[in-house]
């Protein structure tokens, strides 16, 4: 017998790229939190009280593969609504971020910022992810750049998968900024970063991919190499914030080290976008950023598409340029302002978000061996996920097979 069993559902399986993979009045069934039956209820192999100990009844609600938020930066002190009002008057956020504002302005306020109430801000900051059937979330470092605060906000990530029904992916984005104490040595914050910051957190098992800020503004190609190969060392994926803002051959690079994903990418070239289709890297688009900054460049979807890059969508959730805390806007984003279809934007945040953090065998998708991690919609096509606009109807989320949360 299994766990348990849905059944009057409708079902978006995400299996088949393009496509929702529909399965009218379907049903999943789960055993020790992983899915060992997906269907039609037709199929089902026997009478549905004899093959599970507890039966739920879905009313013709839909189901799809929880959501995954693949790219934030939740972990953070303070916020920057003063630098909105900068920019609203004129300042562009590269401006902000070489007076000694933006990314730095965080920075000081996560180091002052106890790890009691780090925790606290970003679980604040996280319920609204998790109340849409956001299952797992990537969230980063970089807003300490010193030693204490980076250990500290990668500690605070990973005790927010205690305190909350998520799994986290850790990222270790030490070079995100050049701070103060390094002012006009990138290099030889670039080798602190490598010979120290990142192998203690790593002994102390906090680090499980590695992430780089490219850019005219941060980092150099060539910086972000030596990144890469400090990576290497430990064996963990790497990613990479690439062509934002300008075409620095971020995504060249990345392909080059085989990252899971290159994220951003308006400024993204032709061959660019070759080398991520070769290297099999997820491109993750960040249309919160690009709304907020009020960016005009988009990313190269149809080059992407026609290259079969798989294409996922995150919040980049963070101060200054996406203070944003829902992933069902994001894909009303993706499609609004980038042009994604909804059935898109549905993969971009479930099996090619799984994709972007190396997580491809085990979510993302409805199908048997999967954890059992899904959510129920109140919804009476799956476009409508995509559709609204503050509205969400979620109206349940399984986590390993158990139901989390019941709105
Ligand atoms: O993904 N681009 C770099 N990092 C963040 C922004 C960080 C910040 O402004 O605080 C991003 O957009
Ligand atoms: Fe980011």
């Amino acid at each position: 017998m299994w766990d348990a069993l849905w059944i009057d559902v409708d079902i978006a399986t995400c299996t088949v790229p393009g496509e929702y993979g529909l399965i009218e009045n379907g049903a999943i069934g789960v055993e020790d939190g992983r899915i060992v039956w997906v269907g039609h209820r037709e199929d089902l192999p026997g009478p549905v009280e004899e093959l599970a100990a507890v039966l739920h009844q879905g009313e013709q609600k839909w189901i799809t593969p929880a959501l995954i938020d693949c790219h934030t930066h939740l972990v953070h002190g303070g916020q920057r609504a003063g630098e909105f009002e900068l920019r609203l008057s004129g300042a562009s956020y590269a401006d902000i971020a070489r007076a000694g504002g933006g990314i730095l302005s965080t920075v000081a306020a996560t180091r002052a910022a106890g790890e009691v109430d780090l925790l606290a801000s970003t679980l604040r900051r996280l319920s609204p992810l998790i109340a849409e059937g956001v299952t797992v979330v990537e969230i980063k470092s970089g807003y300490g750049l010193d030693l204490d605060t980076e250990l500290k906000m990668l500690r605070v990530a990973r005790a927010v998968e205690r305190e909350a029904p998520v799994d986290v992916i850790t990222t270790f984005l030490g070079a995100h900024a050049v701070p103060p104490e390094f002012a006009g040595d990138a290099d030889g914050y670039i080798d602190f970063m490598c010979d120290e910051v990142l192998p203690a957190a790593v002994e102390q098992d906090l680090v499980d991919q590695v992430d780089a800020f490219c850019e005219t503004i941060a980092f150099s190609p060539a910086q972000v190499e030596r990144v890469f190969e400090a990576a290497k060392l430990f064996n963990l994926p790497v990613k990479l914030h690439a062509e934002q803002l300008s075409d620095y051959g971020g995504a060249e690079l990345a392909a080059r080290y085989g990252a899971l994903s290159a994220d951003h990418l308006e400024y993204l070239s032709p061959t660019g976008v070759r080398a991520m289709a070769a290297a099999g890297t997820v491109a993750v688009l960040l249309p919160g950023a690009f709304y907020m900054l009020g960016e005009t460049r988009h990313p190269p979807i149809g080059r992407l598409r026609d290259a079969g890059v798989p294409i996922a969508l995150a919040t980049d959730s963070n101060p200054g340029s996406s203070p944003m805390t829902s992933l069902l806007l994001t894909m009303n984003m993706g499609c609004v302002l980038f042009g994604l279809a909804p059935v898109e934007a549905l993969a971009a945040v479930t099996r090619n978000a799984a994709q972007a953090l190396g997580l491809a065998d085990t979510r993302g998708t409805l199908e048997v061996g999967k954890i059992a991690d899904f959510v129920i919609w109140d919804i009476e096509e799956p476009a409508e996920l995509a559709y609204r606009i503050g509205f969400n109807p979620c109206v349940e989320v399984i986590r390993a097979g158990a139901p989390t949360l019941v709105r």
